[in-house]
């Protein structure tokens, strides 16, 4: 009922408070949302030699992914099919099996069960081959992303990525040997619902000239507070969203400002003249892939009496611990043929600024912890509505661009909210969804 009412309301741009903190939509959501749809896990280059792996999580379970003797890449749930232990006890490494700490069956690192203790006295007749690791029903590689659906019958992972592949495809082809991990993933938690920081990512440019408006003070952030606001808000279908912002008037090539010795290692024929035409123009890219994985390229300064902006690239998951708990996973991610020095900049910029102790990732915890408490509140959880109403019909300056020549619906200029409802709305039909 409180998810009919949701959908109903969202038409009007109204969410409710309630939805952001509570334990029976948070267990449908994870059978509805995140063990239907495609879940990012890991990037190829994070685990490049045969026998890596890293562990990883899609909704509450947990998984490993392993690079396997012929190359070959494995999801495979962490859990010992004799007594239900969990098999890996490392966050990532090398090795050719996987050995439960309980009993001692032991597995290749391609999920096949290989040995169990005491063979003949314990489990001479056993057909091995029934008992190896659950692997995840689908699996696929985006310009070596690694993505994987708990769901046998999900649409492919191109087909569901709808518009955003498009968007995507753009920044990651912009190089041919695409983009490659710069260090380990940071990892924090914050006491927040999942949706708020997917929200986040989705379309709110508005809180940059509010929350963060001390790293305009220090130049941190130098493209003008009103001048980044022109640009474009994309609902990408599938409840996946983009935004971006961009100076289509431009003369000279902007290509997110990356310094010339590295747009002349672009090879823009892998582009479509009009993903080449949008890069040209682009600034800033930011954007959640529906439910929980958000990206942005920016330039960014790590000092900026002493460093020029330097562009970045951060992709992070927003993985649900509880209804009200996440724990971010944040990579950072360059163009694989850069020189080292470029890549150390970048890494600095990105590090200064979204790492863990960064002048935007610090802000934006307090607000999203504060929605998070405050949906827990008796009273509040009863009574509160939300606005979500920003570049609505007679609200505002945003329009929809009518003849826009990319994928996706867009609005110009950035001051909408467009791309969160468009999230909710999908959100709302998956939760809905019949079996
Ligand atoms: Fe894994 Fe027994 S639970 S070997
Ligand atoms: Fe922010």
């Amino acid at each position: 009922a409180l998810l009919e009412k949701f959908r109903d309301n969202l038409e009007l741009g109204i969410t409710d408070l309630a939805l952001l903190n509570d334990e029976e939509v948070y267990q449908v959501e994870l059978e509805k949302i995140f063990n239907k749809r495609w879940n990012y896990l890991a990037h190829m280059s994070e685990i490049p030699n045969k026998g890596d792996y890293v562990l990883r999580s899609i909704g509450n379970d947990t998984f490993i992914v392993s690079r396997g003797e012929k190359d070959e890449i494995h999801v495979m749930l962490d859990v010992c099919p004799h007594r239900g232990a969990s098999i890996c006890r490392a966050s990532q490494g090398n090795s050719s099996h996987f050995r439960c700490p309980y009993h001692g069956w032991t597995f290749k690192n391609n999920g096949e069960l290989v040995g169990t203790p005491a063979y003949k006295e314990a489990y001479s007749g056993l057909n091995r081959k029934e008992w190896g690791l659950t692997h995840a029903p689908r699996v696929e590689v985006f310009h070596g992303f690694i993505f994987a659906s708990l769901d046998k019958d999900a649409t492919d992972l191109k087909e569901s990525l709808a518009g955003i592949g498009w968007y995507l495809d753009m920044i990651f082809s912009l190089q041919d040997e695409g983009m490659e991990v710069l260090g380990e993933p940071q990892r924090f938690i914050i006491k927040s619902n999942w949706k708020t920081a997917a929200e986040n990512f989705s379309g709110d440019d508005y809180h940059l000239m509010y929350l963060h408006a001390s790293t305009y003070d220090i130049g941190v952030m130098q493209i003008p507070l009103k001048e980044n606001m022109k640009g474009y808000h994309i609902q990408a279908g599938n409840g996946h969203a983009v935004s971006f912002s961009i100076d289509m008037e431009s003369d000279a090539p902007l290509f997110f400002f990356y310094p010339e010795e590295i747009v002349k290692t672009f090879n823009l024929q892998n582009l479509s003249q009009k993903q080449l035409e949008l890069a040209r123009g682009s600034r800033v890219c930011v954007g959640n892939i529906f439910p929980n994985t958000s990206f942005l390229m920016l330039p960014l300064s790590p000092d900026p009496k002493n460093v020029p902006p330097t562009p970045l690239f951060t992709w992070r998951v927003w993985q649900p611990i509880s209804k009200d708990e996440i724990e971010v996973w944040n990579w950072f991610f360059m163009y694989k043929n850069t020189s080292d020095e470029f890549k150390q900049a970048s890494y600095q910029a990105a590090m200064s600024t979204f790492g863990i102790a960064g002048t935007f990732e610090l802000d934006d915890p307090v607000p999203w912890e504060s929605i998070t408490k405050n949906a827990g509140g008796t009273f509040a959880k009863k009574s509160m509505k939300l606005n979500l109403q920003m570049g609505m019909e007679g609200m505002g300056t945003a329009k929809q661009v009518m003849d826009w020549p990319f994928p996706g619906i867009a609005y110009y200029p950035r001051f909408e909210e467009g791309n969160q409802r468009h999230m909710y709305r999908h959100y709302v039909e998956d939760m809905l969804k019949d079996e």
